[in-house]
């Protein structure tokens, strides 16, 4: 079969990406998707079991680290697009094991970035390199009436944050010394379906089911702006399409949470679901020591991509929480598969040494 375009997403077997491969598999027929994933621990193909048999889907299992094997896989595919998510994702990680996410982040950012210079040079028309970043590089904002906007000046205070502002200035780099077509989007805390238990709401999730302590870092006094998941596919969808080449879109639902009161109001809706009195689930908060550099606060300013590209969330919190706990508990073998084994290990002993 002849296809329109064939565009390579990266780390469609994890969270974000997962949607982001189903939304272009399922809307466009006429594009090939080849999802390319190295399978880590956050990556699992059985978030895509629904789609994988359908004929503009391929899935290659490979390392963007890996120099020789990106660059063949260019030549083998001759993408005329790229949509790049795969990254190692999670703060605490990045601090216990800061090397990998320069590995994965920055380095495999650039060979993506070198494979496509040398496939598109002297024919860039028609095609994009999309690098799907994250608020955080912006670093944290402590005056409540101040937004990250496209222009907030980068000051990641993360080794996550760090490999990741690093990894957009590459792309831009590579858009202002060859001409390479791009576009940057940079979105706030996404939630939803497949989210690894490892990250705030899964984690409080499986926790609650399981009766364990729900470990709040410090005092939960910081607060994160959290979009469901499908919305942030949906702007990925809208960027790749029609933003402006070499522009940058900030994705936020202008949804701010305080952590503790997240919380809260995870254990209400487990309480409610699972037929708990409401309230009882509150008791397993449990007050851990905070993470080392914690960010106090991230709250996006989207309107730029309101405006120009007439993006909006498609879904409240309230409804995007709600069938976001439905679907774990609908889902739970799921939940259950991944953790077990070494996701089990790493957090007994990250754990063990928290205090009060
Ligand atoms: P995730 O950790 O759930 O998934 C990452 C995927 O990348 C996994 O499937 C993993 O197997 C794959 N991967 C990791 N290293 C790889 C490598 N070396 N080669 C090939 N594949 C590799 O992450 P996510 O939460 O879905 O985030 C996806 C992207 O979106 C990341 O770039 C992240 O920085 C960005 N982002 C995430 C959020 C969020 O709230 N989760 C918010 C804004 C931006
Ligand atoms: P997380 O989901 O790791 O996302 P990020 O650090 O990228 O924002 O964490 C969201 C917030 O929740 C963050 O302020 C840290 C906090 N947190 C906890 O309080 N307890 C936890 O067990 C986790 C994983 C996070």
């Amino acid at each position: 079969m002849k296809f329109e375009k064939c565009i390579l997403i990266t780390g469609g077997a994890g969270f974000i990406g997962s949607h982001v491969v189903r939304l272009f598999v399922t809307k466009y027929p006429q594009y090939q998707i080849v999802n390319l994933d190295k399978l880590t621990y956050a990556g699992n193909l059985e978030n895509l079991k629904d789609i994988d048999k359908l004929p503009n889907y391929t899935f290659e299992h490979g390392d963007i680290v890996d120099e020789n094997y990106i660059d063949s896989l260019f030549a083998k595919y001759q993408f005329d697009g790229v949509i790049h998510l795969a990254a190692e994702s999670h703060v605490d990680r990045s601090i216990t094991d800061p090397m990998a996410f320069v590995k994965t982040n920055v380095i495999g950012t650039c060979n993506l970035l070198n494979s496509a210079k040398n496939l598109w040079k002297g024919q860039m028309e028609g095609k994009r390199f999309y690098h799907v970043s994250t608020d955080e590089v912006y670093g944290e904002l402590h005056d409540p009436s101040e937004f990250f906007v496209e222009t907030t000046s980068y000051d990641p205070r993360s080794p996550y944050s760090a490999s990741k502002a690093s990894s957009d200035h590459f792309v831009r780099a590579y858009h202002n010394t060859y001409g390479l077509p791009i576009v940057v989007s940079n979105c706030s805390n996404n939630y939803g379906p497949n989210h690894f238990p490892e990250k705030l709401i899964p984690l409080m999730i499986n926790n609650i089911k399981n009766w364990k302590p729900l470990p709040v870092y410090g005092k939960g006094e910081n607060v994160r702006d959290w979009l469901f998941v499908i919305d942030h596919a949906r702007a990925i969808d809208n960027i790749f399409h029609n933003g402006k080449n070499g522009d940058t879109y900030n994705i936020g639902g202008n949804n701010e949470w305080k952590n503790l009161d997240l919380v809260h109001l995870l254990c209400d809706l487990m309480d409610e679901k699972q037929g708990n009195p409401v309230g009882k689930s509150r008791e397993l908060i449990t007050y851990v020591t905070d993470r080392a550099g914690h960010d106090l606060r991230y709250a996006i300013d989207a309107s730029k991509l309101m405006s120009e590209l007439g993006w909006e969330p498609s879904v409240t919190f309230e409804e995007g929480l709600s069938r976001t706990v439905d679907w774990y508990l609908n889902n739970w073998d799921w939940i259950e598969n991944i953790t077990s084994g070494d996701y089990q290990k790493y957090y007994t002993s990250m754990y063990e040494t928290s205090a009060n």
